[in-house]
């Protein structure tokens, strides 16, 4: 491996051993900033995920009238302003790569009496945001100059907001939650109703900062979210765990390198995000759950990874929500499995930072997987723990501005006969910055 993020090569070497710690939760950490801004007076929060989506985060919220800070310590300061009180940006609020940035904050600024525009990499540019802008203009916000609704978008918000109820036609995350922050400022009950669960971050931290904010579950497993509007949030000292999706990489890689052992600590096991490693486990992984605890209101465990033999399984449709970000680097695992993975019902995957399915499915091929492309899931025939081949130099991935694909196949990299490079590692930043460094320690290489 060298140091540069473009084309960089990752190849076989020295199994992976030791203790890694992962930044922290990305999500957990966007919500951290957008509802410290919201509490009247001053948030901490601690083990925020320092990378570049987080950041386009904490920039927006500045622009927006917060005061963000970070000490020595790495603890950030948040002095909030209040529900409703976020103030008129004076420039285009700049995503970055990120649509858990642009989604949310347009729910927030939906009812608030101000006019925003946001514009974003070429990734994000592609990215549907009709998903969002639908019910938030049920809610009364007005969105324009959005070709085929993508971004650059400029958007209005209105006071007061209209609380609606709304059925959830995807499974997200970010339009659940886009919908929620808009209803603290509404008058009345905003809510929500989710068919099918996804992770729960903004139920939890809306009820810690004080929130009213009910749930009920339908026999069927149906959630209904209520949030009461005009809501006053409270200050909170928070602390995030590690990212349970950037743990994956290393997991899996030492589930699949032989002669590895590795431990990774703190990591956060909502059991909305944890399906990786349900999933790992019923495919034979020697995968330890340990040391399980409480830190700020989410489950947190240590992981143990050892080398395993893995066999091929169907993955239910239904658990996709809670391992979503996750299937490009389970793709990896499953293509070192003995036998036949199948997965279906994976068509969001065709729209995160890049078209995932079809990344993962030409780039598996290339290094000599069997893998089989279909509309909503792949299918894998794995080689059971022969390393993966493609030929006999190593040939070049593109990673199109998506952070998990390059991590993906840097991961699948180690374990090629002749090694595989990546045209650019820089999107790993958004998420998980230190990863190509953390890889080389526990390879024994620093
Ligand atoms: C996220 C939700 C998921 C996930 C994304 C983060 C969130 O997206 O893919 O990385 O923080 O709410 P969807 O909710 O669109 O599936």
């Amino acid at each position: 491996m060298t140091e540069i993020a473009r084309n960089m090569l990752f190849e076989p070497g020295a199994p992976l051993r030791g203790t890694a710690q992962v930044p922290g939760d990305k999500s957990i950490s966007h919500r951290s900033l957008m509802l410290s801004a919201l509490a009247v007076g001053e948030s901490h929060v601690s083990g925020l995920l320092e990378g570049e989506d987080v950041l386009a985060t904490a920039a927006a919220m500045r622009a927006l009238g917060a005061q963000i800070e970070r000490n020595e310590n790495g603890v950030w300061h948040i002095y909030g302003v209040g529900v409703g009180s976020l103030t008129q940006p004076q420039t285009a609020l700049d995503m970055g790569n990120s649509g858990t940035s642009t989604r949310l904050l347009m729910g927030l600024l939906a009812s608030h009496n101000l006019t925003a525009t946001f514009i974003g990499d070429a990734s994000l540019s592609k990215r549907p945001m009709s998903r969002v802008t639908t019910p938030l203009g049920l809610m009364g916000a007005e969105f324009m100059n959005a070709p085929g609704g993508r971004l650059p978008l400029t958007m209005r918000g209105l006071v007061p907001a209209v609380p609606i109820e709304y059925r959830l036609p995807v499974a997200s995350a970010q339009v659940k939650s886009a919908i929620l922050l808009a209803g603290l400022n509404a008058p009345g009950i905003t809510r929500v109703i989710e068919p099918v669960p996804t992770r729960d971050h903004s139920e939890r931290m809306l009820r810690g900062f004080g929130a009213q904010l009910e749930v009920e579950v339908e026999p069927d497993g149906t959630r209904i979210i209520s949030v009461t509007g005009e809501a006053e949030l409270r200050p909170q000292t928070l602390v995030v765990p590690g990212d349970p999706s950037s743990a994956a990489f290393p997991v899996v890689a030492a589930l699949i390198t032989p002669g590895s052992e590795v431990t990774v600590t703190n990591v956060g096991m909502n059991p909305t995000r944890t399906g990786i490693f349900r999933m790992l486990q019923a495919m034979g992984a020697d995968l330890s759950i340990t040391n399980e605890r409480e830190v700020g209101g989410e489950p947190v465990a240590d992981l143990v990874a050892r080398h395993s033999a893995l066999t091929g399984i169907d993955v239910p449709p239904d658990i996709a929500p809670s391992m979503i970000d996750e299937f490009p680097i389970f793709f990896v695992a499953a293509a070192h499995a003995s036998g036949r993975t199948r997965t279906s019902g994976l068509d969001e995957l065709r729209v995160k930072e890049s078209d995932r399915l079809a990344l993962m499915a030409h780039g598996l091929a290339r290094i000599g997987a069997s893998v089989e492309e279909q509309e909503d899931g792949l299918i894998i025939d794995g080689r059971a723990g022969d390393p993966l081949d493609g030929g006999n130099s190593a040939p070049t991935i593109a990673a199109e501005l998506d952070h998990r694909i390059a991590m993906s196949f840097a991961v699948a990299g180690l374990n090629t006969r002749s090694g595989l490079i990546i045209d650019d590692m820089s999107p790993v930043a958004t998420s998980f910055p230190g990863f190509t460094d953390l890889l080389r320690t526990l390879r024994g290489e620093s």
